[in-house]
């Protein structure tokens, strides 16, 4: 049996493992760290690019493990994983029996798809997080006559959205609709880029301004643009749409999940899908958007503070309720009192924040230095890219958590760009900004600053007029 003592433990190569050990490096690199992580081959960030303060783009990639060594000398790779942490005295056992004495410890196990069950092996259930899977489901929609399309997050939506000629199924759990992802407006912009691929010309730039009423119904300035709908309630339309065959094109089915999926190549339809409401849909597949479940797959002496998320809750410094154990990433729920423009939600972006501010922290701890918050958590931002276009999203870019009492202002250009500001009280809560808009360190400031943006009216996404002149 083997003993090894450490300053720093790190468990979990994802990005968050490998951004905290990076950022110790750095910081620390005269101190011994162990990584625990099961695989070889660990993630890579690369390609870091600063937008903004707090807008940062990156490529994520693997690599081999030993890579890390060139970075940090005083690394140490054990390839196991954690199997009990006893955080009483401080030590961690792994599977294969190594026993690590740590002083500080960062959790970075991530999340595991939440996957349906029996379903691992059939080609027709899809599961989807990102563009690349989409890409690879729109080749399948040509063929498929039904589909069973299940979870509640931006991505479901957006393919229920952008999708026609098929008959929709649509399982949620929840009794509501909610897009935490794309809007559908931005859908739609997305679905007219596909339209308008062989003519790719710029036509007009609509500018549009659309008002939530306490009802939660919309309401448009401009009342011709009423018909254009893009509210809270934009399925609903969609519900109405009847398909070849003379049925609803989409069916909504609330609270309800999958109970299991059978495979039967002979029947009509190849895929039996049973909801735990008891009803059972026949489809040509399925698609899986159900997002990822916090990963604690090790024992303890004594379980931490979870989040309502099931994560391990952490605080401004992603320390969990006990001390000197640290976690970041997919695994941690964000138990601080957040800031106003700031939220949770799983994406790489978080995962490299978080880390960082977990190796500041435990740093800081080791070192005895006070630390402060990481800036990068006044603000949520996300960049990724979705059908080649560039995409931003900053803040409560979907009005999240305003209730109904907010503003939108879009202006989209087909092929070429989709902004759309949140307003509030004339102040800007969010924005998403997809193609080169130039607009998002702008955009940072205005809700960083809270900059009262009512003197402007419309004319801010106004082209012919150069916002940027306004505030300097
Ligand atoms: C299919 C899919 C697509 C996604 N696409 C995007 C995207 O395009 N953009 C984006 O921003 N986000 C995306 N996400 C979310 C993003 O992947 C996660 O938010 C991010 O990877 C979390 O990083 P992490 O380091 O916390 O966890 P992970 O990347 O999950 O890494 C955790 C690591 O810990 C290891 N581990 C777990 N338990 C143990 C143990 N007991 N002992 C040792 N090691 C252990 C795991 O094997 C794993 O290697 C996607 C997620 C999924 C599932
Ligand atoms: C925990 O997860 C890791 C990484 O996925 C895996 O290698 C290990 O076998 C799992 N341990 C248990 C007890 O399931
Ligand atoms: C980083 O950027 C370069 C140049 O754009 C690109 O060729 C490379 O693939 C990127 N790296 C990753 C990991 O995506
Ligand atoms: C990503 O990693 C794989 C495997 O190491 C490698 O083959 C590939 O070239 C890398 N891609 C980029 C863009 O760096
Ligand atoms: C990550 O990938 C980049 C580009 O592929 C490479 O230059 C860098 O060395 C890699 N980092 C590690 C730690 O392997």
């Amino acid at each position: 049996m083997s003993e090894i003592n450490t300053t720093y433990l790190i468990v979990g190569g994802g990005i968050a493992g490998v951004t905290c050990v990076e950022t110790l490096a750095i910081l620390h690199p005269e101190k011994t760290l162990v990584l625990v992580t099961a695989s070889t081959l660990v993630k890579n960030v690369s390609n870091v690019t600063f937008f903004a303060k707090t807008i940062v783009n990156f490529d994520v990639n693997e690599t081999e493990a030993t890579s890390l060594q060139k970075i940090h000398p005083n690394l140490k790779i054990i390839y196991d994983s954690l199997k009990h942490l006893d955080t009483e005295k401080q030590k961690a056992l792994t599977d294969k029996g190594v026993h690590i004495q740590y002083d500080v410890i960062c959790i970075c196990t991530g999340g595991i798809p939440r996957l349906i069950s029996d379903s691992k092996n059939s080609k027709r259930v899809l599961g989807i997080r990102d563009t690349e899977s989409v890409k690879d489901f729109q080749q399948k929609l040509k063929t498929g006559r039904r589909m069973v399309i299940v979870g509640n997050g931006g991505i479901a939506s957006e393919i229920v959205h952008a999708t026609s000629g098929i008959e929709k199924v649509w399982v949620i759990r929840d009794d509501y609709i909610s897009a935490t992802f794309i809007d559908p407006g931005a859908a739609e912009f997305f679905q007219e880029t596909f339209k308008n691929e062989n003519e790719r010309k710029n036509q007009n730039t609509v500018l549009r301004r659309h008002i939530y009423s306490e009802e939660d119904s919309l309401v448009s300035l401009n009342k011709n643009l009423k018909s254009a709908a893009l509210g809270p309630d934009w399925y609903r339309k969609l519900e109405n749409i009847k398909s070849d065959r003379g049925v609803q094109e989409l069916e909504i089915v609330y609270k309800a999940e999958v109970e299991s999926v059978l495979e039967d190549n002979k029947n009509e339809y190849p895929l039996r899908v049973q909801l735990t409401n008891s009803q059972l849909v026949e489809c040509d597949f399925l698609i899986s958007a159900t997002g990822v479940e916090p990963s604690v797959n090790f024992t303890w002496d004594k379980v931490p503070e979870k989040g309502q998320d099931g994560g391990l809750a952490v605080n401004e410094f992603q320390e969990t309720s006990i001390k000197n154990v640290f976690a970041a990433g997919d695994v941690a729920s964000a138990a601080w009192e957040h800031a106003p423009h700031w939220f949770q939600l799983r994406l790489w972006t978080q995962a490299r924040q978080m880390a960082g501010m977990a190796a500041k922290a435990m740093h800081g701890r080791i070192t005895n230095q006070e630390v402060l918050q990481d800036f990068c958590f006044e603000l949520f931002t996300h960049c990724t890219k979705l059908f080649g276009y560039r995409v931003i999203l900053l803040g409560k870019y979907n009005g999240q958590g305003l209730g109904t009492d907010y503003e939108i202002l879009l202006r989209t250009t087909p092929n070429v760009e989709y902004i759309k500001f949140v307003l509030k009280e004339g102040k800007l809560q969010g924005a998403i900004l997809i193609g080169e808009t130039d607009l998002e360190e702008m955009c940072e400031n205005l809700i960083l600053d809270q900059i009262d943006l009512s003197p402007f009216g419309d004319d801010i996404l106004n082209p012919d007029i150069d916002i940027d002149d306004y505030f300097d």
